[in-house]
């Protein structure tokens, strides 16, 4: 009866819904899944995530650069499974910290693959970086110029990404650039917390330059995520070649994804690289010897993964509100961004009762979806939200205690656990009095 004509690009590709009418992902039974792994549950389709980084790498092949490398913004999805997938497709990795430095080297990348980020670096981040000799440190200040300074007398560099002296190094500058996005997430801004204003680049630049141990290989800005048009990203790219000729240029990541079928539509990825490709080139920055890198997170992500929850209540206040066994726990989106998303009974698309899909904490705002059309949705029906895989899991916390979800991993009808629930257990393994 239905197939997967009846499923939009917000569903994992591969995505259909079987002869049952039950949503597979990956081939895999979203009620079975249910059944065996217990919701709420991150469920990912392993072939799109593969397919994505493809997409991305093919787009920049196919552009002819020779140099051209896809960073995952490992914030995104930092879960091991996910990072070792990346690492053996070839991507290289962004780390904004200790931790996702941690996670990156656990999961298999080399380090001169590796990009450590942050405003606010800590001098063991710092330390940590240079002993493993990461590719590359992005700069964003001048605090972090001395301090760096001072440790590379004591841990010396890699510069393995650059193959110069020292290690080898970009600056953030803030380009002045915003593009159309939620406020919480727009970064190019020129009063931005991040990075150096284009005022104060020069003299970053002059700084880097003259300290010994460190190698200026180029310049980075990152202006803002879930961007849907291009125009703000050629307008970052000549902003930064105004700063100077360099030899790598990390434009950063931002491409919007679909959350809803109604939302409006994002380019897909290759028309994102070939604009971004083309403007670099006329700008000079894609000449034979450089190295480009983009930064994706979300659109690497988002959407091969959705969430499953039970329905726990139905009840009739104004509005008909449905109570699900998750929430703000597993996805704070909604709540920090209003950021909009659909549901659906996975075995009963197609419905029609709008219905507020709220989740279970002790607060008004959990609300996962605001008029949400389900089709009669009644305790322990399963409920799906698509386009959960970019800073779910990522955000995830304890509130309530209630324990975070695992997260599956979908492959040709086979399911595989790759991170379990959380268990209450979990929930006190730190204390210590
Ligand atoms: N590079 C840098 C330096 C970044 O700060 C980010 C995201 C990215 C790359 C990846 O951006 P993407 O391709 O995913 O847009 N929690 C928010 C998103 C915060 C993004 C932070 N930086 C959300 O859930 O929408």
């Amino acid at each position: 009866m239905t197939t997967e004509a009846m499923l939009s690009d917000v569903f994992p590709l591969g995505s259909r819904l079987n002869e049952a009418g039950h949503l597979e992902v990956g081939g895999c039974d979203t009620l079975e899944l249910a059944r065996e792994f217990g919701t709420p549950a991150y469920v990912v389709a392993e072939d799109d995530l593969r397919a994505r980084a493809r997409a991305f790498l093919a787009a920049g092949a196919q552009a002819g650069h020779e140099d051209f490398n896809v960073v995952f913004a490992s914030k995104a999805f930092p879960c091991t499974a996910v990072l070792s997938l990346f690492a053996e497709e070839g991507l290289w990795c962004d780390v904004a910290s200790g931790g996702e430095l941690h996670l990156a080297l656990n999961a298999g990348f080399p380090a001169e693959r590796i990009v450590l980020h942050g405003n606010a670096k800590s001098e063991d981040e710092l330390g940590t970086a240079l002993e493993h000799g990461v590719g590359l440190i992005v700069i964003d200040n001048f605090d972090e110029i001395e301090r760096l300074q001072r440790l590379v007398q004591h841990h010396g560099g890699a510069g393995a990404a650059a193959g110069g002296e020292g290690q080898a190094v970009l600056l953030r500058v803030t380009p002045d650039v915003r593009g159309e996005t939620h406020e919480k997430i727009s970064t190019g801004q020129a009063d931005s917390k991040f990075g150096f204003s284009i005022a104060r680049a020069a003299e970053a630049i002059e700084r880097v330059r003259a300290t010994q141990g460190l190698s200026l290989c180029g310049l980075h800005a990152h202006i803002g995520s879930q961007l849907l048009a291009l125009d703000p990203f050629q307008r970052e790219v000549a902003e930064l070649a105004k700063l100077g000729d360099f030899s790598t240029w990390d434009l950063g990541g931002g491409l919007g994804v679909p959350y809803t079928a109604d939302q409006a539509q994002p380019p897909p990825i290759e028309e994102y690289v070939t604009t971004l490709l083309t403007a670099a080139a006329e700008q000079g920055m894609a000449a034979p010897g450089k190295r480009l890198l983009i930064e994706p997170g979300r659109s690497l992500c988002a959407n091969a993964c959705v969430t499953l929850y039970t329905v726990e209540s139905v009840k009739q206040n104004v509005s008909r509100w449905v109570a699900v066994d998750g929430g703000m726990s597993d996805n704070l989106r909604p709540m920090l961004y209003g950021a909009r998303y659909e549901a659906h009974v996975a075995d009963r698309f197609d419905g029609e009762t709008s219905c507020e899909l709220a989740g279970k904490h002790c607060e008004s705002g959990d609300v996962i979806v605001r008029e949400a059309l389900l089709d009669d949705p009644r305790p322990g029906d399963v409920i799906v939200t698509p386009a959960t895989g970019a800073y779910g899991y990522a955000m995830a916390n304890n509130y309530n205690g209630v324990p975070r979800p695992p997260v599956i991993f979908c492959k040709d009808g086979d399911a595989r656990l790759v991170v379990r629930r959380e268990r209450f257990d979990d929930l006190t393994a730190r204390d210590v009095g």
